[in-house]
């Protein structure tokens, strides 16, 4: 999905004027990112193609600028341009570690960098591209900047940690699994809104606001990839289905699962945890997931996190950017890809 789709499947449509403005300015991060791929070293320019290739909805440089001019402060396009390139080409280092870890074969329908090139320069790549992101934040220069990002991504990559730790633990308890969810995505969207706000200079109530809209965001994003992993049409996700299950990577639809199963179901579903499971076993552990209400509870609290978002918005002054913030849980909440 490019952004300006984005934009236009938002629920409630911004306004055009707005959403030509939002499309424009998201258009230049996408300019910045190319010029940042670019690199004397082959491989880091075939790497970087293949990324901003694959496309993606440049969510969070979009948070960024939308969290700024909600936050009623001002900023000029260049910081928000640079700053948003920032934050994509760290989320971009990421996804393409994230591949590596979960030896993912496609990633938005399509091959990800470390099946085409291999681990290796895919997990170096990765590191290029967050060495450049890094060199954004330094020509930004501001130091209350540079210290919040520096945490969340500290933050992001110590939750990935946590989430490898915890891999093939069949019981991790619900408490400890949203606490990676936090960690590992709900922590870099906080960030993305945040950096918006400061950047515009707004007041310290707007910033935590923002900041606690993107927490909640993020949280409910991440639930959902949780659900989609194991309820997602593959031409839609374009991922496999139930990598996690099949990592022995345990999710909220797992663990709201274990809550419902007899000590015999859990016997027969723990032995299939990360441990080749058949399409025919996989397709019945999804149908007890519908069935006994585990996607639905999952999605009820993805629900609550996208109030808890809609409920920060009202400390922010009236505006059509406030909506376009409103739109997005409801697009996050309802995202099939
Ligand atoms: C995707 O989640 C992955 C993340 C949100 C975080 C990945 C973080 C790292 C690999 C470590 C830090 C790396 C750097 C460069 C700082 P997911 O695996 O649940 O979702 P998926 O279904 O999209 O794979
Ligand atoms: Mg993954």
């Amino acid at each position: 999905m490019t952004v300006s789709t984005f934009f236009h499947v938002l629920k409630s449509r911004p306004p055009l004027r707005l959403l030509a403005q939002l499309s424009e300015l998201v258009g230049a991060v996408e300019a910045e990112l190319r010029l940042q791929m670019s690199s004397d070293v082959e491989l880091v320019e075939q790497i970087g193609a293949l990324t901003l290739g694959a496309g993606g909805k440049r969510l969070r440089p979009a948070l960024c600028a939308i969290s700024a001019a909600a936050s009623g402060g001002v900023v000029t396009k260049e910081r928000i341009v640079r700053l948003g390139a920032c934050l994509e080409l760290i989320h971009m280092a990421t996804l393409i570690h994230d591949d590596v870890i979960d030896g993912a074969a496609t990633r938005r329908g399509k091959p990800t960098a470390s099946i085409i090139f291999g681990n290796t320069s895919a997990i170096l790549t990765g590191d290029v591209l967050l060495a450049k992101a890094m060199k954004l934040l330094a020509e930004d220069g501001d130091l209350a900047i540079i210290r919040m990002v520096s945490a969340a991504v500290t933050e992001l990559a110590e939750g990935e940690v946590k989430e490898v730790a915890v891999r093939g633990d069949y019981l991790l308890p619900q408490e400890d699994h949203l606490k990676i969810l936090r960690m590992k995505t709900a922590a870099f969207t906080e960030c993305c809104c945040r950096v918006g706000a400061m950047a515009a200079g707004a007041g310290e109530a707007q910033i935590q606001a923002l900041g606690l809209y993107g927490h909640h965001l993020g949280m409910a994003f991440q639930i959902i990839d949780d659900i989609l992993d194991f309820r997602g049409d593959h031409a839609k996700t374009g991922k496999p289905l139930a990598t996690d299950f099949r990592e022995g990577q345990a999710t909220l639809p797992l663990i709201l699962l274990n809550d419902t199963l007899s000590q015999e179901e859990k016997v027969f579903v723990e032995e299939k945890f990360g441990n080749g499971v058949s399409d025919a076993d996989l397709a019945m552990i999804i149908r007890w997931m519908t069935e006994r209400k585990a996607i639905q509870k999952a999605f009820l609290m993805a629900e609550e996190e996208g109030a808890k978002a809609q409920g920060q918005l009202a400390a922010l002054p009236k505006s059509e950017e406030r909506d376009v913030l409103h739109s997005i849980i409801e697009f996050v909440l309802s995202r099939e890809s």
